[in-house]
């Protein structure tokens, strides 16, 4: 697939921005703070409904402001898809996909599909669970909107166990409820590590085949996911069914559930270590880059059509060896890449877009 084009209105500090991407690399170039990430800012909201910078949609409102507005059409290989969202301090954001307000956030996964990838996405492999359950919940649900209704269920189930935990303090009331939601949580939340533990499975073999390309054979990684233990749905419901019960006592003392999928991480070892505590930034860098050259194969194969891939501001973190790599697949891609100067080889065709003050312009070849 491949975006024709973004249109921005009033998002951060572009006023009336069109940007017309070409097929293969677009280049986004400019001096610090002239507006570069917030253009691929506005692809990634409208491929995932969040912005990877902020949990606050009116930061993405000009601050001059009350209301913003971006419009994006998609090529697909079935035909075109038009995606725009408004955000207004008041009614919030509402996304439409072809001129159709949608009811479900899930509905907008799924119509432009993207890899994001930026130093900050270093947190994947560095900072806490957290932020490996949310990479996998992404990109699970880019590829099944159907997921992230899963999650949203569970999350709500979720919230009113911890509820009747903190709040009840009749013990006979609160084993009396209890037992119900224990049953709809793990009915919940065994689809979820079964989804999840599948995506890791496939992520493993590519992920791994790149680290190594970028390492020159010599990085060996390893993707376990961490989190109750089963193969099928009904062995991980039994299992997860148990633990909330094992805990309940533990649960009622902390006011909060502390086993289940909203706790489960991702473990990624190298060479045997785990790479959190023991890989070096240089290392952990090239994981989440193997991560993501992963994530582009896999869904171009459940797709059947390449993804878009959204690179910010990579390039110069990345030594000549890392960057060659990159480059070789990002050649095969529609690629929106940003940063302040890039020394492509000569005969690399690409088109640039220069970025000052909010304004954006195609250059001349
Ligand atoms: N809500 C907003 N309203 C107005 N301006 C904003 C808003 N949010 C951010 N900006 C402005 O946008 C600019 C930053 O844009 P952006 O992050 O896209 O820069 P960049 O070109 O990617 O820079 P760098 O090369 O440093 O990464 C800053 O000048 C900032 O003040
Ligand atoms: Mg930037």
């Amino acid at each position: 697939m491949k975006i024709n084009y973004v249109k921005l209105h009033n998002f951060r500090n572009h006023k009336d921005t069109l940007v017309e991407f070409d097929d293969g690399i677009n280049t986004l170039t400019g001096q610090n703070g002239q507006g570069k990430t917030n253009v691929v800012e506005a692809l990634v909201v409208a491929s995932t409904t969040k912005s990877p910078r902020t949990s606050k949609e009116h930061d993405l409102i000009n601050a001059f402001e009350t209301s913003c507005f971006v419009e994006i059409e998609v090529q697909r290989n079935f035909g075109k898809v038009k995606i725009e969202y408004f955000i207004d301090k008041e009614q919030g954001k509402i996304f439409k996909i072809n001129g159709n307000e949608i009811k479900k956030m899930s509905e907008v996964f799924g119509n432009l599909i993207t890899v994001y990838f930026s130093p900050d996405e270093l947190k994947i492999v560095s900072e806490s669970p957290n932020e490996r359950r949310e990479f996998m919940d992404t990109d699970i649900s880019q590829l099944s909107g159907s997921y992230y209704n899963l999650i949203t269920r569970y999350n709500k189930v979720l919230f009113q166990r911890n509820k009747l935990l903190k709040t009840e303090r009749n013990r006979e009331m609160l084993m009396a409820q209890i037992s119900v939601w224990n049953e709809q949580l793990a009915a919940l939340a065994a689809p979820i590590i079964r989804t999840r533990k599948g995506f890791i499975e496939k992520l493993t073999g590519p992920a791994k085949q790149a680290l190594k390309d970028l390492s020159k054979q010599t990085e060996e990684l390893e993707i376990d996911y961490v989190g109750a233990k089963g193969t099928t749905v009904e062995e991980l419901k039994k299992e997860i069914l148990s633990a909330l019960e094992y805990n309940l006592e533990r649960d009622i003392e902390l006011g909060y559930t502390s086993i289940g999928p909203h706790r489960d991480d991702i473990k990624f070892s190298l060479n045997g270590m785990d790479a959190r505590n023991f890989a070096s930034q240089g290392q952990q860098r090239s994981i989440v880059l193997a991560l993501k050259i992963a994530e582009a194969e896999i869904f171009s194969a459940e797709l059947g059509e390449n993804p878009v891939l959204v690179l910010d501001d990579v390039f110069s973190e990345l030594d000549t060896r890392r960057q060659k790599k990159l480059f070789e697949v990002v050649s095969s891609y529609q690629t929106i890449v940003t940063g302040t100067a890039f020394k492509f080889p000569k005969e690399q065709a690409y088109t640039n877009f220069r970025v000052a003050s909010g304004i954006v312009k195609k250059m001349k070849k």
